[in-house]
């Protein structure tokens, strides 16, 4: 019997154990085409396009995940605990709030705090701290010093919020020592916290937004080839 979920159903094709999420399901097929060998999909509900192939040799999952915690962490929560997924590596975008990044820079997401209320559903006792696996963390810093890669490594904030220049607390976050903001994360950290198995986000910078950014078709393509080849090894290894 092959088991399908309501957001997923790869009708007997296989998932691997660890697998890349980009938010935008045409950027998965992207990495499938691109870097993966003996690709098959294995997802296309609601157009939120999964692919298992192989690098080095190794199997390796990708598949979008939407944008925000909640279209993010119902495809986490379902491919752990339907599929068996063990590693989970967020590859996406977010926008530098610290001095410290520039647009392009590598940031890795050590920590997430969010502005979100999808902690309140485990029902604790106090304030959970969604942190990255620390053998995913690890495996992405040795890669980065290996080929000379520099990475911003700290707090992200997961937001909720988009469009919230008007109303915007971004600055108070920046204040915090917060590097970047995107909108997934801390619900990825908690859904793979509660179930014991290991999540990493990595993101190139898209824009920032109190520095200026001027920035090229090129650029753009060689951040994201840099995150990817910081970040294929490792979900081979
Ligand atoms: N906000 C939230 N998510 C993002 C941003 C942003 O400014 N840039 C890229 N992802």
């Amino acid at each position: 019997m092959t088991l399908n979920t309501p957001h997923i159903a790869p009708n007997g094709a296989e998932i691997a154990e660890t697998i890349l999420l980009p938010g935008d399901p045409l950027r998965a097929k992207f990495i499938a085409e691109t870097y993966l060998e003996n690709v098959t999909q294995f997802n296309t509900v609601r157009n939120m396009f999964g692919y298992t192939g192989e690098f080095k040799g190794q199997k390796v999952s990708v598949m979008g995940t939407g944008m925000g915690i909640p279209s993010a962490s119902l495809y986490t929560h379902e491919l752990i605990h339907f599929f068996g997924v063990k590693r989970l590596i967020r590859i996406g975008t977010c926008g530098g709030l610290s001095d410290v990044v520039d647009t392009f820079d590598i940031v890795v997401a050590a920590s997430a705090s969010t502005d979100s209320n999808f902690m309140a559903h485990y029902k604790l006792p106090g304030t959970f701290a969604p942190t990255a696996s620390w053998s995913l963390l690890s495996a992405v810093a040795q890669e980065a010093e290996k080929q000379g890669v520099k990475l911003n490594v700290g707090n992200v904030l997961s937001s909720d919020v988009f469009y919230k220049s008007d109303f915007s607390d971004n600055k108070k976050w920046a204040d915090m020592g917060v590097l970047a903001v995107e909108m997934e994360t801390a619900g990825i950290y908690a859904v793979a916290a509660a179930a014991g198995v290991e999540a990493l986000s990595v993101f190139t910078v898209s824009d920032h937004l109190f520095k200026g950014s001027d920035t090229t078709a090129e650029q753009r393509e060689t951040s994201f080839t840099d995150m990817m080849e910081l970040v294929l090894p490792v979900a081979a290894g």
